[in-house]
C-alpha cells in the first residue's frame, strides 16, 4: 500500500499534468525513492493511483533501467555499456568491479551494499568509460578511480 506521503506526492506531481497517466514515472520514482525498488504491489497500487491497467506501469518502469523491479543494494552502480564506452574499456571495468565486489551484471553483493547493473549511455560520452553510482556520474573510469570510489560509497550511507 501506498503510504500517506506517496499519495501526496504523486497526487502533487498528477497536478502538473493534464492526463494522470503522464505523472506515472515520476510516481514509479516517488515510490523508489522511499523503498529502493518498486514491487508487484506497488506498481499495482500506482495504476490503482493513476488509473492505469497495471500491465502499462509495469511495461513503462520495465524499460526505464533506473527504475529498479527487483531489490537493489544500498548503493547500484550502472555501468554504461554504449558504444563510446565499450569502446573505451567497458569489458574491463566491469571486469574490475566484479572482481572487487565478487559479483557479476545484475548481482547483489551478499552483505547488501552494492547491486552492479549494466545501462544504456548516460550521456557522459566524452568522458567514457562512465558509470553512475546512487545517481552520481562518474566518468574517465581506470582501475585507481573505481578502487577509490568503492572504498567512498562503502563508508556513505544512504539519506
Ligand atoms: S556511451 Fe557511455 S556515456 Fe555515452
Amino acid at each position: 500500500m501506498l503510504n500517506a506521503e506517496e499519495k501526496q506526492l504523486i497526487e502533487q506531481a498528477v497536478r502538473h499534468y493534464e492526463h494522470p497517466r503522464a505523472a506515472c514515472l515520476e510516481a514509479l520514482k516517488i515510490v523508489q525513492e522511499r523503498r529502493g525498488w518498486v514491487s508487484d504491489d506497488d506498481v499495482r497500487d500506482v495504476a490503482d493511483a493513476l488509473a492505469m491497467s497495471p500491465a502499462e506501469v509495469d511495461s513503462l518502469a520495465t524499460f526505464y533501467s533506473l527504475i529498479f523491479r527487483r531489490p537493489v543494494g544500498r548503493h547500484v552502480i550502472l555501468v554504461c555499456d554504449s558504444v563510446s564506452c565499450w569502446i573505451m574499456g567497458y569489458e574491463r571495468i566491469v571486469q574490475h568491479i566484479s572482481e572487487r565486489l565478487g559479483v557479476g551484471l545484475g548481482e547483489t553483493t551478499p552483505d547488501g551494499e552494492f547491486t552492479l547493473l549494466p545501462v544504456v549511455c548516460l550521456g557522459a560520452c566524452d568522458r567514457a568509460p562512465a558509470m553512475m553510482i546512487d545517481g552520481d556520474l562518474h566518468g574517465d573510469l581506470t582501475e585507481e578511480v573505481i578502487d577509490q570510489l568503492l572504498v567512498t560509497y562503502r563508508g556513505k550511507k544512504m539519506e
